[in-house]
């Protein structure tokens, strides 16, 4: 595969990729999720895409695999130099590569931050409607989910501020998770909202572990704005996650970072990551995610048109085809978040009617909460053909 040209062509996007019977969780474990589903189902769901990885990752795996020795690998400084480079170029942030962690997934990252800084008991503030996982990780832990909800502002979602200072205040939590950008209702955080969020916590004394796994999926004229560039010199609670997983579509190597400031925090994080015992790496993952963050840009710039036109053909089958279905174009994220109430049906029946009926699969909303119960998470991450078969076939379940 030679370097670059696939990735600088948006055509190329257009290809159908047969997955089944990769073990996908997109396209194999759907019966897993939903008990018997059509065998022609369709799947909008889970938040990967069916799109080839960048020429450059594909390439990077390929010479590591024809290596043939796979002994366990140590995170090299040359990796973390490339996190952090990314991070100056792309989003202004100028980090030491020092302050670099690797570790095998976001969520693996949250679960060891919970523990390391906070009780058994404790409140973990949380956002929904927001990422399933996240209510899981604070319950499994044994600590209390505490929500804030977002407010519903007219279609574009914003945080409940003053809902957020009582918390914070008044409230025995130790740790707000915050989704920057936010999954699934696509809002790219302002740097007002973002200050505000950071004056409360440094305010209280609150540790804010702020996700960043969507940061690089932003359009313009939206900006991510990393939590912890806000206020350098504040930024001494702050656990950021980023990752190339969602950027370049390679969840499967679990390869994902986190960038802690104060030397203390990042301690006591590694710490926990070691208790769990997983401080170990993955081979692939390394050498994808260097590669990615080194060569990937001309890839990405080239995977977000795409997108947004897929966004915005999407828009226009709803105005015109469903317009009952009520959405707006995300700010960031390759998810479009629907809402679907005015079906009649209960949410549930939604749900078997798209897959049943329809045979399309999408996230229920009512799995990021019970705000989102109505709605339903569509992604878009897919050859424009796929997804308007799946437009298609979601008319046709009503
Ligand atoms: C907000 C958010 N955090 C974390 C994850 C999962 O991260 P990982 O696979 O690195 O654990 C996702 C995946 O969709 C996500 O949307």
């Amino acid at each position: 595969m030679s370097g670059g040209a696939i990735g600088l062509n948006g055509l190329a996007f257009d290809g159908v990729i047969e997955r089944r019977g990769t073990d996908s969780l997109k396209w194999d474990g759907m019966e897993g999720r939903f008990g018997p589903v059509p065998g022609d189902a369709l799947p909008l769901w889970v938040a990967d895409m069916d799109f080839l990885s960048p020429p450059e990752v594909i390439e990077a795996i390929r010479r590591r695999a024809l290596h043939g020795v796979f002994g366990y690998v140590q995170a090299s400084s040359g990796s973390y130099q490339a996190v952090s480079d990314w991070l100056r170029i792309n989003h202004g942030w100028d980090t030491d590569p020092s302050w670099v962690v690797s570790c095998s997934g976001v969520m693996p990252a949250i679960g060891a931050a919970i523990r390391a800084f906070s009780d058994p008991g404790d409140g973990v503030i949380i956002q929904p409607p927001v990422y399933p996982p996240f209510f899981r990780i604070v319950k499994d832990n044994g600590r209390q989910v505490v929500e804030n909800p977002l407010i519903n502002d007219g279609g574009r979602y914003r945080m409940d501020m003053e809902g957020l200072r009582v918390l914070l205040e008044e409230g025995e939590n130790r740790i707000l998770l915050l989704c920057s950008p936010h999954n699934p209702v696509g809002r790219v955080w302002t740097r007002e909202e973002l200050d505000g969020v950071c004056r409360l916590c440094r305010e209280t004394g609150t540790l804010l572990v702020s996700d960043e796994i969507h940061a690089d999926l932003v359009f313009k004229p939206f900006a991510h704005i990393p939590a912890a560039s806000i206020s350098p010199e504040k930024a001494d609670r702050i656990i950021t996650c980023v990752s190339p997983s969602k950027t370049f579509n390679i969840p499967g190597l679990q390869t994902a970072y986190t960038v802690i400031a104060d030397p203390g925090l990042r301690e006591g994080f590694q710490t926990s990551l070691r208790a769990a015992g997983i401080g170990a790496y993955n081979v692939f993952g390394l050498a994808a995610a260097e590669a990615a963050y080194r060569h990937g840009a001309p890839w990405l710039r080239s995977v977000l048109h795409y997108l947004k036109e897929n966004i915005d053909r999407s828009l226009a089958f709803f105005q015109e085809e469903m317009p009952w279905v009520k959405t707006r174009a995300p700010e960031g994220t390759y998810l479009l978040w629907l809402d679907m109430s005015a079906s009649g049906l209960a949410p549930e029946a939604v749900t078997e009617r798209l897959i049943q009926k329809g045979k399309v699969v999408l996230d229920p909303g009512y799995w990021f909460g019970n705000q989102g119960s109505g709605w339903q998470r569509l992604n878009v991450g897919c050859p424009w053909r796929l997804l308007e078969e799946g437009l298609r076939r979601m008319k046709v379940s009503f």
